[in-house]
């Protein structure tokens, strides 16, 4: 059966703790009895300690934002593998937003994509192009540069985020791509990693517009940002994904 996934990506939106407390409540509760399948918030590392004692072994599962590749060492404000794996089972990795204001490069995330999986985490692994074109070398080289000496065997334990950043939420604008061009890219990038990869789309996914996603069947889930620090809006693109997709 396909996979279906909604992330939350709280970034650096939240002020303090007692605001990250209130939204992994208010989602927890929200969210109860509804059978979408996996449900993960990235919440601040500091914080996963903390959002694990609310979310406890319910239905949803947690995961960071960014991790460093080494084990352990003389790596000054990093976080390991192994140490997020104490706290949840995903992380993100290569989000365009480390690679613009941290200077990530595709080497450091495919370094970061091999040992999350070493370690047993899922990685969630963002590719995207910097301009609306129709040019989709971009994603796929990154995509591949990514996974590049990964064995093949473990390609269906990662998730690819087609995040294009020209779509993600900015001060400025909302820009969600259309659901057809995601599913076109989508299509091209499946051809590079298993047939059970799940590829999710990320890019200013809102109540308004998660519908347009659910209803394709290229798309296994959606990377929310700036809406998942929104508990309303949260639950209800979590609601409306389980709708369509007709999760009892
Ligand atoms: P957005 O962010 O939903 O605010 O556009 C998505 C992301 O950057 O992961």
């Amino acid at each position: 059966m396909k996979r279906s996934i909604i992330v939350g990506n709280w970034k650096m939106y939240l002020a303090s703790m007692a605001d990250a407390h209130i939204l992994a409540t208010s989602v927890r509760n929200g969210i109860e009895g509804l059978r979408t399948e996996e449900i993960i918030l990235c919440p601040p590392s500091i914080w996963l300690s903390e959002i694990a004692q609310i979310v406890g072994r319910g239905k949803i599962q947690l995961g960071a934002q960014n991790m460093f590749y080494e084990c352990e060492g003389a790596f000054t404000g990093e976080t390991s593998p192994e140490m997020i794996k104490e706290m949840g089972k995903y992380v993100i990795v290569g989000h365009s937003e480390r690679r613009k204001f941290f200077g990530e490069n595709d080497l450091d995330i495919n370094e970061k994509t091999i040992a999350a999986v070493k370690a047993g985490l899922t990685p969630i692994v963002c590719v995207g192009e910097n301009k609306k074109s129709e040019k989709i070398s971009e994603p796929i080289d990154q995509l591949k540069k990514a996974i590049s000496s990964l064995p093949k065997t473990s390609l269906s334990e990662i998730i690819v985020a087609y995040e294009p950043i020209w779509a993600i939420t900015s001060k400025n604008a909302q820009n969600n791509a259309e659901p057809e061009y995601v599913a076109k890219v989508m299509t091209k990038l499946r051809e590079y990693v298993h047939r059970d990869t799940p590829v999710i789309y990320g890019g200013s996914v809102k109540p308004g517009n998660i519908q347009e996603y659910a209803k394709r069947p290229e798309i296994d889930g959606v990377l929310v940002g700036s809406a998942s620090v929104v508990a309303k809006d949260f639950i209800a693109i979590c609601k409306s994904w389980a709708k369509i997709k007709n999760f009892k």
